[in-house]
C-alpha cells in the first residue's frame, strides 16, 4: 500500500449522484469503497466505475442500510480492511410514498436519509480522526419543511412522502452543524451539499413508488442535469483545497448557502441528536 493512499467510502454509490462521486473520486487516485445494498447492482456498478476512472481501486462493501446491525457490520468489514479513511460521504437516500418501517422498527425515511449517516459516521470517526485530515460530506436537499418532533415517525399524521423526505434530508443540514461543533478543534471538517436537483434513480427502489410518479420522473428527465454535474459539488466540498478547514457549511454549486432557517434553531439541533443517539444505541 502506497504511503500516500487515500481512501474514500460513499455511500448509495451504486447510482446516481454516488456512482458519479466515485468516478470522480477514483479519478483523483482515491481508493474508493463503495456501499451497496445489492450484490448485483454494486458489482456491475463497480466495473462501470472501475472503466470510466481507469482505475483498479474501487471495491465493494455490502449493506442495507435502513438496518443499524448492517451498518455495525459494514463499519466492522470496513475497519477490518482498511485502517485509514479520508474522505467520508454520506449519500444514501430514498423516498417513500407509504409508511415503511426498517428492521429495527423505525419509520423507514428517518432510518436510511438521517440515522445511516449519524450512526455510519459516528461509528467511523475513530478511523477519520486516525487519519485526518479527513472530510464528511452529507448529501442534503433543498429543504422546505421543519421537523415535527411530536410525530417525528409519522405514526399518527397523515403520511405525505415527499414531505417526510424534505423533513428527513433536514437532518443531514442539523447533523452537520451539530456534528461540526461537536469536531471543532481536531482536522476533521464536516460539511452538507445541496446536489441540486438531477436524473437518478431517486425512490425507484423503495417498492411502493406509484406509476404517475414514474411517469413524471420520466417526463422530466430531459430537462434534469445529470449526475455527473451534480457530483461536482459533492467532489468539490471532498477534495478542494481551498476548504481545507472548513467545517459545518451548507454549499451548492461551489457557493455557501444560507442556512435554512429551521437549521438555526439550537435547541432543535440538539433535540435531534439526542433522539438520534437514543435510537441508534449511540451514547448522546
Ligand atoms: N436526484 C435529485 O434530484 C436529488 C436532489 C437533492 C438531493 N438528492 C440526494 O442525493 C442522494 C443520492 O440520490 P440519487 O438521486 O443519486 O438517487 P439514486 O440514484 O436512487 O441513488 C441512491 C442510492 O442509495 C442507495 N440506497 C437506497 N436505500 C438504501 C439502503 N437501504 N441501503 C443501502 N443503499 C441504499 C440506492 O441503492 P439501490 O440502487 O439499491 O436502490 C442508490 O445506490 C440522496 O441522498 C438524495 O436525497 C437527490
Amino acid at each position: 500500500m502506497a504511503i500516500t493512499e487515500k481512501f474514500a467510502l460513499i455511500t448509495g454509490a451504486n447510482s446516481g449522484l454516488g456512482k458519479a462521486t466515485a468516478v470522480g473520486l477514483a479519478r483523483q487516485g482515491y481508493t474508493v469503497v463503495m456501499v451497496a445494498r445489492s450484490q448485483a447492482r454494486g458489482e456491475a456498478a463497480r466495473r462501470d466505475i472501475c472503466a470510466a476512472s481507469g482505475s483498479q481501486r474501487v471495491h465493494l462493501l455490502l449493506a442495507d442500510l435502513a438496518s443499524q446491525q448492517a451498518i455495525r457490520a459494514l463499519v466492522q468489514d470496513y475497519t477490518r480492511q482498511y485502517d485509514r479513511l479520508h474522505v467520508l460521504v454520506n449519500n444514501v437516500g430514498n423516498s417513500f410514498m407509504t409508511r415503511q418501517t426498517s428492521p429495527d422498527g423505525i419509520e423507514m425515511s428517518l432510518a436510511v436519509n438521517h440515522l445511516a449517516a449519524f450512526l455510519l459516521t459516528n461509528l467511523l470517526l475513530p478511523t477519520l480522526h486516525a487519519s485526518a485530515p479527513a472530510r464528511i460530506v452529507n448529501v442534503g436537499t433543498r429543504v422546505n419543511a421543519a421537523l415535527d418532533f411530536d410525530d417525528l415517525q409519522v405514526e399518527r399524521t397523515p403520511y405525505r412522502g415527499l414531505q417526510v423526505y424534505s423533513r428527513t434530508k433536514l437532518g443531514a443540514l442539523h447533523f452537520t452543524f451539530a456534528l461540526a461543533q461537536r469536531l471543532a478543534g481536531s482536522s476533521v471538517t464536516v460539511n452538507c451539499v445541496h446536489p441540486g436537483v438531477f436524473r437518478s434513480n431517486l425512490g425507484r427502489n423503495s417498492g411502493d413508488s406509484p406509476l404517475w410518479m414514474e411517469l413524471l420522473t420520466r417526463l422530466s428527465r430531459p430537462f434534469l442535469t445529470s449526475p455527473e454535474r451534480a457530483a461536482e459539488r459533492v467532489l468539490y466540498l471532498a477534495t478542494a483545497p481551498e476548504l481545507a478547514g472548513i467545517s459545518g457549511k451548507y454549499y451548492g454549486d461551489r457557493v455557501e448557502l444560507p442556512s435554512p432557517p429551521q437549521t438555526l434553531d439550537a435547541a432543535a439541533r440538539q433535540r435531534l441528536w439526542d433522539i438520534s443517539a437514543a435510537l441508534t444505541g449511540l451514547e448522546a
